[in-house]
């Protein structure tokens, strides 16, 4: 069977995960799924790109070692990702031994092959810093247009781009000094030498999306390549030049190899010994039907479509299959912003909204070509409650809720087959569109399936016939069951908690689009007769109004960031040691908030359902109202639950549980959240 490498672009180990970096996390985790989901052979693999100027200083800036740093930052990475569902088989690093001998070895062949020259160049250099300056660490003004205070690379105001030796009045941005011009060394990639190589590259079918063909073809193809330096002088966080004192690689050479050298460490780690630095090359040079897919936005472009394959072509080794290019994110019809607040990050996200949300509605905008996406806030929240909620939700809720109560649960022998056959051709249409990452094209098609198969029900009415014709609702609910079966497994690429939830409530161990490949052909009964389904429950709450505003939070200009932020509260006195077997008697679980509202006159108190794993949710009176001005927001959340408590009547209400939190509910308090793919009712310990 062939296999595939899908990546995503390597984040910076320098700053968080934000709502523009999840447009390609997203679209590449559900390309993976959805091959899994198909039966092929495929790896998913990312990692931090650790090196560079910027990571080196910002670890100095807080007193500790970049490698230090990064680990900080790889693991709040995993996280984010984790809480996502984002479902790498490999999340590394490209900090990591197997990189510096892939860096090595692929510089040595260029080298070996003529297609690296050293030479002297002028650069700007700091001398109170001791260092030469990168782009974005001078400031000076610009030799086109004269503003001040431009960086390096590209004037602000104007637009003009030169090198950082063309500034007037060139001065360091770490310390501000003027800053001077020194003569360095450095290692130059030929890159003109593989231009006739990329022209045919870029043009193979399949490779290159063909707006993005034509811009290459009309830009750099067209002007000439560049030498292209990839070397850096001391200070500066990478790996050595193999033979130099105080020269690195520049972090875009060692970046991308990062591609194989954790495809290495994967395929190590499932061989169970150490990485041989052959098994990666499978999918770069041995196996001819291995295909390489990189997901990347159309700002790295240049460095995929020309460095990148050029570097390995001239390293004698394959070149990408395919380069899946998207558009960038902008919010509310504009770019991200830090003053206007839409700059959102990965956690100010989840601490509001639940990750299914932003799952579907980017899936529901992404198509093959490099357009921008936006995420207007207006059209999320309309287009997640309509179609995801009340659509697909709606009809899974209702149908298998009169499953259960007026039919016992059981699954019947009869189908409608117009509704089988419906569904049937659904499977072709999401599989097409999916395979060419036209993602909202496959979802329209699951969305009028679910509006058919409402409509279905409407017109039906088995809560009548349920009464008058049982036989008549057993046929038209289970044929509604199985359709479930099927939106099941054609939205787990796109929002898995979800589909998850629904195989648990359907009791049937997931569908795939692998198993449901017969029934594509010949639509017959997909669940057994007698079959009896679990307990169903609302699948996923509407996104409030209020907790999708929230997600903008305009900083105040008064307010500078270190005055806004908390007292660092007083340490808590430690409390008397407790006995292992003690802390293990607290039946601490996973519980879902199905529901929360205000307990009247009570205005510190919210009234919870929440979700156990038990045959009935359980009721929680939590005394968290104050944090909350408006509870539903608390809806789908998963969070910590002491379970074992006994019952006690708290204004009124039988509480069976108390909610985990830290903080206080006027000043700042946070529910101990579970992220990630776990059900109601696991326990924690
Ligand atoms: O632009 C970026 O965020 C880079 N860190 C992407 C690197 S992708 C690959 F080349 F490693
Ligand atoms: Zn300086």
């Amino acid at each position: 069977m062939s296999k595939t490498l899908i990546t995503s672009a390597l984040p910076y180990a320098n700053g968080s995960i934000h709502l523009g970096h999840l447009v390609e996390y997203i679209q590449t985790d559900i390309y993976a799924r959805f091959l899994r989901s198909c039966g092929e052979d495929v790896i998913y693999v990312c990692a931090d790109d650790t090196h560079g100027t910027p990571i080196e200083l910002n670890a100095r800036k807080q007193g500790i070692e970049p490698a230090q740093f990064i680990a900080r930052v790889h693991e709040e990475h995993m996280r984010d990702f984790a809480a996502f569902g984002i479902s790498f088989d490999q999340f590394g690093s490209t900090n990591i031994d197997e990189n510096r001998q892939y860096s090595e070895a692929i510089f040595r062949r260029l080298l070996d092959g003529g297609h690296i020259e050293k030479r002297p160049m002028e650069l700007t250099y700091c001398e109170h810093d001791k260092r030469f300056l990168p782009d974005r660490f001078v400031r000076g003004v610009c030799p086109k247009c004269q503003a001040p205070d431009q960086y390096g690379d590209v004037c602000e105001k104007c637009g003009a781009t030169y090198s950082p030796t063309d500034l007037a009045d060139p001065r360091c941005a770490i310390c501000g000094q003027p800053a001077v011009r020194r003569e360095s060394c450095h290692y130059f990639f030929k890159l003109d030498h593989f231009t006739e190589f990329l022209r045919e590259w870029s043009g193979r079918p399949g490779t290159l999306d063909p707006a993005i063909l034509n811009n290459l073809r009309s830009g750099w193809l067209a002007t000439g390549l560049a030498d292209w330096c990839i070397s850096r002088d001391g200070p500066y966080f990478g790996f050595k030049i193999p033979g130099e004192e105080d020269k690195f690689f520049y972090v875009w050479l060692d970046a991308p190899i990062g591609y194989i050298s954790n495809t290495e460490r994967l395929l190590a780690d499932r061989a169970g010994s150490a990485g041989d630095g052959r098994r990666a090359l499978a999918y770069w040079a041995t196996d001819a039907d291995a295909r390489v897919v990189h997901f990347i936005g159309k700002d790295i472009l240049n460095f995929h479509a020309l460095f990148w394959p050029a570097v390995l072509h001239g390293a004698g080794l394959k070149t990408p299959d395919k380069l899946a290019v998207h558009g960038m994110l902008t919010v509310n019809g504009e770019k991200m912003s830090k003053s206007r607040g839409t700059f959102i990050n990965a956690r100010q996200y989840l601490d509001l909204l639940d990750p299914s949300y932003l799952r579907f509605f980017y899936a529901s905008n992404l198509g093959a070509s490099p357009e921008d996406l936006d995420l207007s806030l207006s059209e999320f929240r309309l287009r997640v409650n309509a179609e995801l909620v009340n659509n697909l939700g709606n009809l899974c809720n209702r149908s298998l809720a009169m499953l259960k109560s007026k039919l016992g649960g059981r699954i019947g022998g009869a189908r409608d087959a117009g509704l089988l056959e419906e569904a049937a051709r659904t499977i072709g249409r999401v599989r097409e569109a999916f395979s060419a990452l036209e993602y909202r094209t496959g979802i329209r098609a699951v969305i009028e399936l679910g509006e058919k198969a409402n409509k279905f029900v409407q017109d039906r009415k088995p809560w009548e016939t349920a009464k008058t014709a049982p036989e008549e609702a057993s046929r038209d609910l289970s044929t509604v069951a199985d359709v479930l079966c099927v939106i099941g497994a054609l939205m787990a690429p796109v929002v898995p908690a979800i589909a998850d939830a629904l195989f648990g409530q359907l009791s049937v161990t997931p569908f795939t689009f692998k198993a449901l490949e017969s029934f594509a052909s010949s639509p017959k009964a997909l669940l057994p007769e007698g079959h009896e389904i679990g307990l169903p429950s609302p699948l996923i709450g509407r996104i409030d109004a209020e907790a999708a505003d929230k997600l903008v939070v305009v900083p105040s200009a008064e307010a500078p960031q270190a005055q806004q932020q908390a007292p660092a509260p007083k340490a808590p006195e430690a409390k008397a040691p407790v006995a292992f077997d003690d802390f293990c008697r607290l039946d601490l679980r996973a519980g879902k908030i199905l529901s929360a509202e205000r307990i009247p006159k009570a205005d510190k108190l919210l009234k919870l359902s929440v979700d156990l794993g038990e045959a009935s949710p359980r009721t929680i009176a939590a005394g968290i109202a104050q944090a909350f001005d408006d509870p539903s927001v608390l809806v789908g959340r998963t969070v910590a639950v002491l379970a074992n408590l006994p019952p006690r009547k708290i204004r009124g209400v039988e509480s069976c549980g108390m909610i985990l939190a830290a903080g206080e509910p006027k000043s700042g308090l946070s529910l101990l959240a579970i992220n990630g793919n776990i059900a109601p009712g696991t326990p924690i310990g």
